[in-house]
């Protein structure tokens, strides 16, 4: 089984973020020194990955300059002994063939999903959504892949989350468990309420998927009202009798779809850099002080 492409939907507005993202598109919040969805390509691309499909709308411009040569900055860079610093993004651009179609209208995640149509062919794909970083030794997507290959099956990826949480994401019901990380699905819900979710195991945005997704979404959009859910369509997929695994991804899940999650990626990676470390301590250890000492007269 060849997993060679990734769709990443990135066309959702990024209210959370106004009025940043009036003009900038959530997916370019700096988290740590590159855009937020430098993460989820870096993941795809370390997966084995090489041709990754972006599904954008109005004002994402800035996303396909981002993954395009910038030859000027190159040539400056080269002068002044400086091309390290962009020493990753050339490298994805070298190894990676990036596509873009746009969704004209916010219609949900499984109608961007469809959009990719004329992209995935008859073949297995994977889907990341950039809003989960997922920062682990093994990319989760590789993870993912690992499994899709073991049970010749989609699979998405999930984790544990506090019960009073589940109804931010979709939730899996357990057919069977094959191994600790490994759950055969039964059914899927996307945002219960807490009393309704059939279990804590959330859904955090990587999926291997068969092809057959699209007739499924196509089926279900039929009867969508006013968003065309992923998770729906995945369960259409298990009623025809297409088996569906889930699998606990190893490593520190972010959502930066939320400023409270971006900031804790912020501060996390900050604390992982050598240069920074000390700083983001320091500058704790100070707030720690003042708060107690003399609130409201910090010193930055
Ligand atoms: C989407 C999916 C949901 C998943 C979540 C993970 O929801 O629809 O099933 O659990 O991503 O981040 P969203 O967060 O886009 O509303």
């Amino acid at each position: 089984m060849e997993i060679t492409k990734v769709v990443i939907p990135a066309a959702g507005l990024g209210t959370r973020f106004l009025p940043y993202t009036k003009t900038v598109p959530k997916e370019m919040l700096p988290v740590f020194g590159k855009p937020a969805i430098h993460y989820s390509v870096q993941e795809a691309v370390n997966s084995g990955i090489d041709n990754v499909l972006f599904i954008t709308s109005r004002n994402k411009e800035l996303i396909s300059d981002y993954f395009d040569a910038a030859p000027e900055l190159d040539a400056f860079l080269e002068n002044k002994n400086k091309l390290h610093e962009i020493k990753d993004i050339k490298q994805l651009i070298k190894s990676t063939h990036f596509s873009y179609i746009r969704q004209s209208e916010p219609l949900g995640l499984g109608h961007a999903v469809l959009m990719a149509k004329p992209f995935i062919g008859k073949e297995y794909f994977a889907i990341a959504l950039p809003d989960d970083i997922i920062m682990s030794k093994n990319p989760a997507l590789n993870q993912l892949i690992r499994i899709a290959r073991q049970e010749k099956a989609t699979v998405i990826a999930v984790k544990e989350v506090p019960h009073d949480q589940v109804s931010a994401y979709g939730v899996i019901r357990i057919k069977k468990q094959i191994t600790p990380n490994l759950f055969q699905v039964d059914s899927l819900v996307e945002k219960p309420s807490i009393k309704d979710a059939p279990s804590n195991l959330a859904i955090v945005g990587r999926y291997i998927m068969s092809h057959k997704i699209i007739a499924s979404l196509e089926e279900m959009s039929s009867y969508a009202t006013s968003e065309l859910q992923l998770t729906d369509a995945i369960g259409h997929m298990l009623q025809q009798n297409e088996k569906v695994f889930a699998y606990k991804v190893e490593g520190t899940r972010y959502d930066v779809g939320t400023p409270r999650g971006w900031l804790k990626a912020v501060v996390d990676l900050g604390l992982q850099d050598p240069v920074y470390k000390q700083d983001i301590l320091e500058l704790v250890q100070q707030y720690n002080q003042s708060f107690y000492l003399k609130p409201r007269e910090i010193t930055l």
